[in-house]
């Protein structure tokens, strides 16, 4: 049987849809809103607190247990001990999370492009000069590169449009992936996804300038606060899809909102290079990452990996993702993107490296060599299992003084 939920944010919206009788809130409300569910809705971490009213199940002695007299007494209900048995109205508070994305200025890296483009000029087609556009092309080129069926298709209307004058887009390894008549802008987005928080640079691919920058909520928390809770939920029924799309969307929303910020167009995007622990990375690609749950803690895949971004679902026709190099099962591409960008693989004196996130790095090393640990640091801080805890959002207590009188 169908009912309908009617959600109202703090921020003034309301949105109705049509659920199942019998769905868990917290699976309803998924659907369209990220709820703060640090124990992956298993009903131990009283966190997932919404007020709700109308057709709901009774609270149990777990949800009780949970809750004060006030809470109850102001509809305050726990979205995952909770069941919709008909029409309900539900009201969320968004948590603004203050997150971190400026760093040091000094830091200086040569910028290597994946892309380069170069204008050439290939000569008219006339009836002495019979050479096929591609063949005219390549000998502009002296022979260098191979087109693909996509870029020739371009081909011919690119020509007319440039009169000749072209633009060549190639990789790195001289392959040529695109042709423009008119010059063409390549942008790259760097993308940090962290279990909580995700951070989002867009570069100038040419002058590996950082342009502009935005940061977002994970989405996943909504489906547990830690690694250990998302690999749970990976293993649910379609759960590892729901994972990947949830960050995926927001990712897409993210470099959407960046590329509107420097007046490009989706297809001037040509690269989205992504780090994150190990679990990140695999529920980023797909890829089931139960097995780094469970003694030997083996992931997947450690390599970088490449794909299409429109083969996870980014509608960005022209851009490759890349993801960085991943060390073990609890180590992951955030860790060797930082140890990179503070060059302690090229230093003489040992260095220590601290990644204090959800999951927390350590490593320590020097030119010769590195060796890493990691830990779960989000419950210390960030109070996933401590009543009062609290991430870094709005409200939060940051700081406390003691005056001189003892209050
Ligand atoms: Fe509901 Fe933890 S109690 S998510």
């Amino acid at each position: 049987m169908v009912c309908t939920l009617t959600l109202h944010t703090d921020s003034g919206l309301i949105n109705i849809f049509k659920t199942e009788v019998g769905t868990r809130l917290i699976d309803a409300i998924a659907t369209d809103h990220s709820l703060n569910a640090p124990c992956g809705g298993r009903g131990t971490c009283g966190k997932c607190r919404v007020r709700a009213t109308g057709k709901l199940s009774q609270s149990n002695s777990t949800e009780l247990g949970l809750l004060t007299e006030a809470d109850v007494a102001a509809s305050i209900r726990l979205a995952c001990l909770t069941t919709i048995e008909g029409d309900a109205e539900v009201w969320l508070t968004t948590e603004n999370g203050q997150i971190l994305t400026d760093g040091a200025e000094d830091v200086q890296l040569e910028a290597k492009p994946v892309f380069v483009c170069e204008k050439i000029f290939v000569p008219q087609a006339t009836l002495d000069d019979q050479r096929s556009d591609e063949q005219r092309l390549s000998d502009a080129l002296s022979g260098s590169g191979k087109l693909s069926l996509n870029v020739l298709k371009k081909l011919p209307g690119e020509l007319k449009k440039g009169n000749g004058q072209i633009w060549i887009v190639r990789e790195r390894d001289g392959a040529i992936c695109d042709i423009c008549a008119d010059e063409p802008r390549l942008y790259a987005a760097a993308i940090d996804i962290g279990t909580t928080t995700l951070a989002a640079y867009m570069l100038d691919l040419q002058t590996g300038k950082v342009l502009t920058k935005c940061s977002a909520m994970n989405p996943q928390r909504g489906f547990g606060a830690d690694v250990i809770s998302r690999i749970d939920y990976s293993r649910t029924d379609g759960g590892l899809k729901k994972l990947q799309n949830a960050v995926v969307n927001e990712i897409g929303t993210m470099v959407r909102k960046m590329l509107g910020e420097i007046e490009a167009k989706d297809d001037d995007l040509r690269q989205i290079v992504c780090v994150g622990n190990t679990v990140m990375v695999h529920l980023l690609l797909g890829v089931s990452p139960e097995n780094i749950a469970v003694s030997p803690f083996i992931p997947v895949l450690a390599l970088e990996q490449r794909c299409m971004a429109s083969e996870l679902g980014l509608p960005f026709g022209n851009a490759v993702v890349e993801t960085g190099p991943c060390v073990a099962g609890y180590i992951g591409a955030d860790t060797t993107a930082a140890a990179l960008a503070c060059a302690m693989n090229q230093s003489a004196g040992t260095a220590l490296l601290i990644d204090i996130g959800t999951n927390g790095e350590i490593a320590l090393g020097n030119r010769e060599r590195i060796v890493c640990c990691s830990a779960a640091a989000g419950p210390a801080f960030e109070g996933a299992h401590i009543r009062c805890g609290s991430g870094a959002v709005e409200g939060a207590i940051s700081s406390v003084q003691l005056n001189d009188d003892g209050s």
